[in-house]
C-alpha cells in the first residue's frame, strides 16, 4: 500500500472517531444524514474539502468546467461585463464568487478582464467566499498574481452587510455541495433518515460498513413545508415504500443570505438538477446523491470516508420560489450549452476549425481544445448543467441578458 494511502486511511479513521463520538453524545444515538454529510465534506481537518479538493481535477476524483478550458471564464466574463453596463457602469461593481475550488474560474476571468476590459477593471471589486481553508490557500497562491492590478479579498456571507453589494453573486457547482437531509417514504408516511453504528466502541478499522440508516420523525418541520412548498404529495400519486429523496434546506438559507446582501444586481447559479417534478418524480426512488472516488461515480456515502465527494442534484423550482420571495426576479434559466453558444462559445470552435497550421504539436493542442469545448456544451454531461439568473432592483426595461440571448431560454427545465 502506498504512503499516501496508508495516511488516507488514518484521515478516514480519525474522521469516524469524530462522527462516532457525535452519534454516542446524541440521547437517540444517531444524527441527521446532513449533519453526517457535513463532517465527511467540511470537518476542517479529515473532511473531504480539507484532505482531498486541492486535488480536484485529473489527479483528484472529478473535475469541473474551469478545468476544462479557460473558454469558460472568459464567457462568464463577457456576461459580467454586460451586467456591468446595464447597471450604468457604476464606479464600484462588486463581483462575488462563491465556493472557489482552486481559484482557476477566478483566474481565468480575471486574466481576460484585465487583457480585454481594463475600464471595467477599474471598477471591480472581486470577493470569494469559501468555506475550505485548503482551498483559500490554493486560490490566494494561484490569484497572487493579479494582487497588484485587481480589488481582490476574501470574504465571508454572514459578516457582509445588509444591502451592501452592487454587482453579481455567482457559482459554479456551489450548491450541488451542500449537505442535504434525506428523507424516506414508508408505511404511508415521510421518515428522516439517520445515521448511527454498530460498533459498540468506536475501534472499527472500516466504518463504511459499521455505519446504518434508521428512520425516525422529520429533525425540523421545515422538511414538510418544503414538499408543501414545491406541490408534492407523497400519498396522490402514492410513491413506492422505501421512496428515498433528498432535500437541501442549506440552498435556501444561502440564497437568503445572498438576496440580503444584493442591494442591486444579478445571482448567476450554475449547477446540475432538475425542477421540482422532475426531481421528485416517483420514477426517481433512490434521489440524486453521488459520491465521487478518483473518476468513478456511485451511490455509497459511507465508503471512503472524508476522501470522496458527496453531492446531491439541485431542485431549481425551489431556488426559483424562495428567490422570488426575498426579492430575486427570475430572470431566466438555460442550459449552460446554450448559455456559453449564446455568449460566443460557438465562433470559438468555428474559429479553431478554420486553422491552416501545419505544425503537429500545434494541431494536436487545436484538437485538445476543441475536444474540451464540446466537453462544455455535450449535452450528456457540462452542456446538460443549468445556468439560473435572478436579479433585484435592476433598471427598467431590462435589455435581455446575453447569456439568456437563446431562443430556448424559456423552455421549462
Ligand atoms: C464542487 S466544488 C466547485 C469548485 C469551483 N466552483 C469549480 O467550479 O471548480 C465546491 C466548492 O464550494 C465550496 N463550498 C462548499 N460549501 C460552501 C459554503 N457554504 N460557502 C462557501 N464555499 C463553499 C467548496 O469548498 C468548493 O470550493
Amino acid at each position: 500500500m502506498a504512503a499516501s494511502d496508508n495516511q488516507w486511511e488514518s484521515q478516514s479513521s480519525q474522521l469516524y472517531q469524530q462522527i462516532f463520538q457525535k452519534i454516542k453524545q446524541h440521547p437517540q444515538r444517531r444524527i441527521t444524514f446532513a449533519e453526517f454529510m457535513e463532517a465527511a465534506l467540511y470537518d476542517p481537518t479529515f473532511g473531504y474539502y480539507a484532505t482531498r479538493a486541492r486535488l480536484i481535477g485529473q489527479t483528484g476524483d472529478f473535475f469541473t468546467a474551469p478545468h476544462l478550458a479557460a473558454d469558460f471564464g472568459e464567457l462568464l466574463a463577457e456576461q459580467f461585463v454586460q451586467m456591468w453596463s446595464i447597471l450604468g457602469r457604476p464606479a464600484s461593481f462588486t463581483l462575488i464568487e462563491m465556493g472557489a475550488g482552486q481559484g482557476l474560474l477566478a483566474g481565468d476571468i480575471l486574466r481576460y478582464l484585465l487583457d480585454r476590459y481594463p475600464e471595467f477593471c477599474q471598477c471591480l471589486d472581486y470577493q470569494i467566499v469559501e468555506r475550505s481553508q485548503v482551498l483559500v490557500a490554493l486560490q490566494q497562491q494561484h490569484l497572487r498574481p493579479f494582487e497588484s492590478y485587481i480589488q481582490l479579498c476574501w470574504s465571508d456571507l454572514t459578516t457582509i452587510p445588509t444591502d451592501a453589494i452592487t454587482g453579481c453573486f455567482f457559482s459554479n457547482e456551489l450548491v450541488d455541495a451542500f449537505p442535504v437531509h434525506r428523507v424516506r417514504f414508508s408505511q404511508g408516511q415521510l421518515w428522516e433518515v439517520y445515521v448511527t453504528t454498530a460498533d459498540p466502541d468506536g475501534r472499527s478499522s472500516r466504518p463504511e460498513v459499521l455505519f446504518r440508516e434508521v428512520e425516525d420523525g422529520l429533525s425540523t418541520p421545515d422538511l414538510g413545508r418544503y414538499f408543501a412548498d414545491v406541490n408534492v404529495h407523497f400519498t396522490t400519486p402514492p410513491y413506492p415504500e422505501g421512496y428515498t429523496t433528498e432535500v437541501n434546506l442549506r440552498a435556501i438559507a444561502w440564497l437568503e443570505q445572498v438576496a440580503r446582501c444584493l442591494h442591486q444586481g444579478f445571482v448567476l447559479t450554475i449547477d446540475y438538477g432538475y425542477p421540482a417534478e422532475r426531481y421528485y418524480h416517483p420514477a426517481r426512488s433512490e434521489g440524486t446523491l453521488q459520491c465521487y472516488y478518483r473518476h468513478r461515480a456511485h451511490g455509497n456515502p459511507y465508503l471512503h470516508l472524508g476522501q470522496q465527494d458527496i453531492t446531491a442534484h439541485v431542485d431549481f423550482t425551489t431556488l426559483e420560489q424562495k428567490g422570488s420571495a426575498c426579492g430575486l426576479q427570475l430572470l431566466g434559466r438555460v442550459p449552460q450549452s446554450l448559455f456559453l453558444m449564446a455568449l460566443g462559445l460557438g465562433d470559438r470552435i468555428a474559429a479553431l476549425s478554420q486553422s491552416e497550421s501545419r505544425d503537429r504539436q500545434e494541431i494536436q493542442a487545436i484538437l485538445r481544445r476543441r475536444e474540451a469545448l464540446h466537453s462544455l456544451v455535450n449535452s450528456l454531461g457540462m452542456g446538460n448543467f443549468w445556468v439560473m439568473l435572478q436579479g433585484k432592483a435592476l433598471p427598467y426595461p431590462l435589455p435581455t441578458l446575453k447569456g439568456l440571448e437563446s431562443p430556448d431560454s424559456t423552455t421549462p427545465l
